[in-house]
């Protein structure tokens, strides 16, 4: 039986735990789906070199990557604590658009509502491997 867009959105809460965040105090965390059912996971870890920090989603997608995975990236939910959705960084979108431009984003708020949309949404004329072709 496939996932549930709840099931993966309680799954970023869950990494929620595993977040490292004593700099900015703001915990983030993800989990990202794959076409085979196969979930990869993730929280923001920072760093005292406050700009060595990495985003939840990008831990996500890196461990996917590094476990040998480059497509069939489904859906990625990404949940923060906050009033307010804990929206994808800049850098996390770019990030997501060179494996997935189709991807189903899942951004949840402290009180574990979500909002459902696609990448190309969050990010329009997305910059990606089809811009280098010649
Ligand atoms: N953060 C994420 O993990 N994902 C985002 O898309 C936005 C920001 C983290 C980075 C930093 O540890 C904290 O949230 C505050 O910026």
């Amino acid at each position: 039986m496939s996932m549930t867009d709840r099931e993966l959105v309680d799954l970023a809460f869950a990494m929620l735990e595993r977040s490292y965040a004593p700099y900015s105090g703001f915990s983030v965390g993800a989990a990202l789906l794959c076409a085979d059912g196969a979930v990869f996971t993730g929280c923001n870890v920072e760093n005292a070199a406050y700009g060595s920090t990495i985003c939840a989603e990008r831990t996500a997608l890196v461990k996917a990557v590094s476990e040998g995975r480059r497509d069939g990236f489904v859906k990625l939910a990404v949940a923060g604590r906050s009033a307010d959705y804990c929206w994808p960084c800049g850098a996390c979108r770019q990030m997501l658009w060179e494996f997935a431009p189709g991807l189903t984003v899942l951004v949840a708020r402290g009180d574990r509502d979500f909002i459902s949309l696609p990448l190309s949404e969050l990010l329009p004329h997305g910059f990606g491997p089809k811009t280098l072709e010649p």
